[in-house]
């Protein structure tokens, strides 16, 4: 409203995060109109620069959208004049307080909210939320913090930070993101489940066979060793993004689409799942590799490596939910890096029909004909459904045909970046989106016994070369299962 102000810092406003996604997404808000009239955008970081200088930085790397160059430049002039600079220490409340004071003046004595963005190292997220809340929260609107993980590495050093942070905000005040809820297509799964009469009928270990959540990059850790090397691909990847996505593919419908009532379908499916065994665990680690000329590091190569690391780049895991829904139907997840290519999906293998008039017409392998619903999240955002159709012409000959929702083609548009929808739900006050710390804590239980175990008995990651299709321990994982990992069919 024209009432009030919203003040938005970027806390490490200097760093990768910021310069890749939030400026830009605060830009692209501000181009479509999403921003309120009055908005102002402070960087604050160690590093000293002028106003001047942050623009300049931030300038780099605005993009417009292809169907909106028309008054580009013109925009990014108007956002760049909104933008400021203060270098502060993280720890230091006297810092703080200078930005509050450059906030006020700002400000105008409008009425302010004012959004904090955490993109530092978790090392000093409590220090600055400490300096923040204590020197530089409104005294007259609200104040929110979005942080990023990690969120600890176990259950205990996440409900360590989770104390820690609550003793200067309340849990309304933290905005915990997990970018992968706010790709497109991952926000579309409800709406595709419970929109729709022909899907959630079959939603249930009745129709489905087994559910697969796949995430690979074709790039390594490249730079990012140091950080990656404590954590590894189960808690960069898999107890996050993988486990949300999860979550919301096999939630109870909620009571509503509030907030409170998806995040508590969320909590009950994450608390129903089994303990993840061991057994059913593969973890890889990518080696160096020559292809077609242009040689590959393998992860150990990374001078931020420390020599003899164990930390997996990849793993594969099966999963299942002790539910009347879900009950013996295998999840499986994987995600790993330095793989053949970049994607992320999701892959619903429904049963055999029974009695199938056709069987004949598919020989000896039934798997072939099983209907198989993708989400793809990216790239090039689609929703297929493989289904057997018979070739035009007079004999009987069956085709696996896809029936195909390409967005490119449906909604020429171009898709706004995750960053874009949770920076807008977060100045909305819009929680659907983001990990309430009892969701936060589920997903940490799933996982910890599992990673001490992995760690405790030092057990050895599968070699696979850089650019392959990963360590073969997570097919024979799939194949105890009887399962058969979509994406590496041939007919994907
Ligand atoms: C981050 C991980 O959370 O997600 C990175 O820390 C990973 O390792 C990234 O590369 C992938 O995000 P996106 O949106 O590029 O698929």
């Amino acid at each position: 409203s024209t009432g009030s102000n919203l003040s938005i810092t970027v806390v490490g406003a200097s760093g990768d995060l910021a310069k890749k996604k939030i400026f830009p997404a605060l830009f692209a808000l501000f181009y479509e109109d999403w921003l309120p009239e009055n908005f102002i955008v402070f960087g604050y970081a160690r590093t000293k620069m002028t106003d001047e200088e942050l623009r300049n930085m931030i300038s780099q790397t605005l993009t417009c959208r292809i169907d909106k160059r028309a008054n580009c430049a013109d925009k990014m002039d108007q956002f760049l004049k909104r933008c400021f600079y203060h270098s502060g220490l993280y720890n230091s409340e006297d810092h703080f307080l200078d930005l509050d004071s450059k906030l006020k003046e700002k400000e105008g004595g409008r009425v302010s909210n004012r959004l904090f963005y955490l993109s530092i190292p978790p090392n000093i997220f409590v220090d600055v939320v400490r300096c923040a809340s204590l020197k530089a929260s409104s005294n007259n609107g609200w104040t929110r913090v979005i942080v990023e993980k990690p969120f600890g590495r176990d259950s205990e050093s996440s409900s360590e930070l989770t104390r820690s942070l609550k003793q200067y905000l309340t849990e309304d005040q933290i905005f915990r993101i997990d970018h992968y809820l706010g790709k497109e297509l991952v926000e579309n799964l409800s709406v595709l489940r419970f929109s729709n009469l022909v899907f959630e009928p079959l939603w249930s270990r009745d129709y489905i066979r087994n559910v697969q959540v796949i995430f690979s990059e074709d790039f390594g850790t490249e730079g990012r060793g140091g950080y990656f090397d404590n954590y590894g691909i189960i808690r960069d990847i898999m107890q996050n993004h993988l486990v949300q996505i999860l979550a919301l593919f096999a939630m109870e419908p909620p009571v509503s689409l509030d907030a409170e009532d998806i995040r508590n379908e969320k909590v009950k499916v994450l608390r129903s799942m089994k303990p993840i065994l061991l057994e059913d665990v593969v973890v890889g680690q990518y080696k160096g590799h020559s292809k077609g000329g242009r040689s590959h590091p393998a992860y150990i190569d990374d001078p931020t490596v420390p020599k003899g690391s164990l930390t997996p780049t990849f793993a594969a895991a099966a999963l299942f939910i002790g539910n009347a829904r879900w009950d013996g139907v295998p999840f499986l997840m994987k995600a790993g890096k330095a793989l053949h290519t970049k994607r992320a999906e999701i892959r619903v293998q429904f049963r055999h029909v029974p009695g199938n008039l056709y069987k004949r017409n598919f020989g000896t392998d039934l798997d072939k004909a099983t209907n198989e619903l993708v989400l793809r999240v990216q790239p090039d955002e689609a929703i297929y459904l493989k289904i057997n159709n018979k070739v035009p012409g007079l004999g009987m000959r069956l085709d696996r045909s896809d029936l195909n929702l390409l967005y490119s083609s449906r909604y020429p548009r171009e898709i706004p970046d995750a960053y874009e929808r949770l920076l807008l739900d977060a100045i909305e006050g819009e929680r659907r989106l983001f990990i309430r710390s009892d969701e936060l804590d589920a997903a940490w239980a799933l996982f910890t016994p599992l990673l001490k175990e992995i760690e405790n008995k030092n057990i050895a990651p599968e070699l696979y070369p850089y650019g392959s299709r990963g360590p073969v321990g997570a097919h024979y994982l799939a194949a105890r299962h009887n399962v058969r990992w979509g994406d590496l069919g041939g007919d994907d």
